[in-house]
């Protein structure tokens, strides 16, 4: 198990200065071009998820895409998107948030959750949990209930490890910096 973390871990490469100066990026690209290990990531969240009445997977855009999508294939559950502004085509919700360097904001069509229905959240990477954060408030005001956050990537920046409100934040690997 160890060997297949370190390798996932190693597959991270790490951008200094990006997007902005002081900032070392964790970019998973680098990752998705290594077929076995991207296996293994998906396989240590479908392992855990397959088994816990998960019956929708929000994934965050866009990298929350790319891990959320393969998560809910394999575990028999729907796939929500949660995208950044302008880009949903119906009815939809919104939820403001503040980022380390910046504003945004995450939206979800209306009836793309049913009340009470449990939901899993993905992302790439969790720093200071806003963006997750947002994700919930996003799932709530739809009437679902958040069973527990999932990342690729915890940084040290998240103090409150690993919960958020009182939920379960899972993470792969520790921040490379
Ligand atoms: C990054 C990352 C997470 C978020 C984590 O996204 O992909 O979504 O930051 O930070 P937080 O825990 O402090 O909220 P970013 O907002 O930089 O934009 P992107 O995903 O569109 O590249
Ligand atoms: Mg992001």
């Amino acid at each position: 198990v160890d060997a297949r973390l370190q390798a996932i871990s190693a597959a991270i490469r790490v951008v200094p200065h990006f997007p902005k100066p002081g900032i070392m990026f964790n970019d998973i690209t680098t990752l998705l071009l290594r077929p076995t290990v991207f296996k293994d990531a998906v396989e240590f969240f479908v392992d855990r998820y397959r088994d816990m009445g998960i019956a929708a997977v929000a994934g965050i855009e866009a990298r929350g895409f790319i891990f959320g999508t393969s998560v809910a294939l394999a575990i028999g559950a729907k796939f929500i998107p949660l995208q950044k502004p302008k880009k949903l085509p119906g009815e939809f919700l919104s939820e403001a948030y503040e980022l380390e360097y910046g504003k945004d904001c995450l939206e979800m069509h209306v009836g793309a959750v049913q009340p009470r229905e449990r939901v899993l959240i993905f992302d790439d990477l969790i720093a200071t949990g806003g963006t997750l954060c947002a994700a919930m408030k996003l799932i709530e005001k739809a009437g679902g209930e958040v069973v527990e956050f999932a990342c690729l990537i915890g940084s040290p920046k998240f103090k409150g490890r690993y919960r958020l409100n009182g939920k379960p934040v899972y993470v792969l690997v520790e921040c490379r910096r």
